[in-house]
């Protein structure tokens, strides 16, 4: 399966509703939610209340990404608001703690992810790739839309594909950060399947274009 998932973080906020009717006109099966806490990421967007509204305004698919630290105090909140799909990162809380985590979200009939930041090296999300749904690349530093992708970042997503092929995992690989054109077929060279677009999504006069892209 292949998506795209667009990010209402560059969203126009006052038109949100009408921003999500330009998601579903995409071909897009997934909305990516960036819910930051000012801790973990220098910056803070936003939490529930938005979830629950976009919940409200379409089928699509919620993709949240908890930039946050101890996700784990709000994932179930997340899951009530509606979300399908909880990623968070594995430099946000304790091995104990991400492993309880998957075990609520999926007895929760939800998928989860694991995010890794554009400097953490692919062996930490190791020891739970067989536990999780997908992996989210980050191809710039969490916290801010309208970042360069850094396409050093594509080594990972390769090694982790490599992984998944080898043991025969049906796991997605997401990227997230600076997602135009042109990076998201140099992600999808490197074995990508789900790519966040924020900026180059909600400033493109086609919104078909990305998907079109997908092969
Ligand atoms: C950054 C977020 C990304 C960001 C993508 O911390 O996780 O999802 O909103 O925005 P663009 O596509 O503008 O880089
Ligand atoms: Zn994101």
């Amino acid at each position: 399966m292949k998506t795209i998932s667009p990010s209402i973080l560059a969203a126009d906020m006052l038109n949100l509703g009408e921003e999500i009717k330009k998601i579903e006109l995409s071909g897009a099966k997934y909305v990516h939610i960036d819910v930051m806490d000012g801790i973990f990421v220098p910056n803070i967007s936003y939490g529930m209340p938005i979830v629950t509204a976009v919940r409200k305004a379409t089928e699509l698919v919620l993709d949240v990404h908890l930039m946050i630290t101890q996700p784990e105090r709000y994932i179930e909140q997340f899951i009530q608001c509606g979300a399908d799909i909880i990623t968070f990162h594995v430099e946000s809380t304790t091995h104990d703690e991400i492993l309880k985590s998957i075990d609520i979200i999926h007895k929760r009939g939800k998928k989860v992810g694991l995010s890794i930041k554009p400097n953490t090296e692919v062996d930490t999300i190791l020891p739970y790739i067989n536990l999780i749904d997908q992996v989210l690349v980050m191809t710039v530093e969490p916290g801010f839309g309208g970042q360069s992708f850094i396409f050093d970042t594509m080594k990972k997503v390769s090694k982790i594909k490599d992984i998944i092929i080898s043991k025969d995992y049906s796991i997605d690989i997401e990227v997230d950060g600076g997602v135009n054109s042109n990076t998201l077929l140099v992600a999808q060279e490197s074995g990508a399947n789900i790519f966040v677009l924020g900026t180059a999504f909600f400033k493109c006069d086609n919104p078909c274009e990305f998907t079109n892209l997908l092969k």
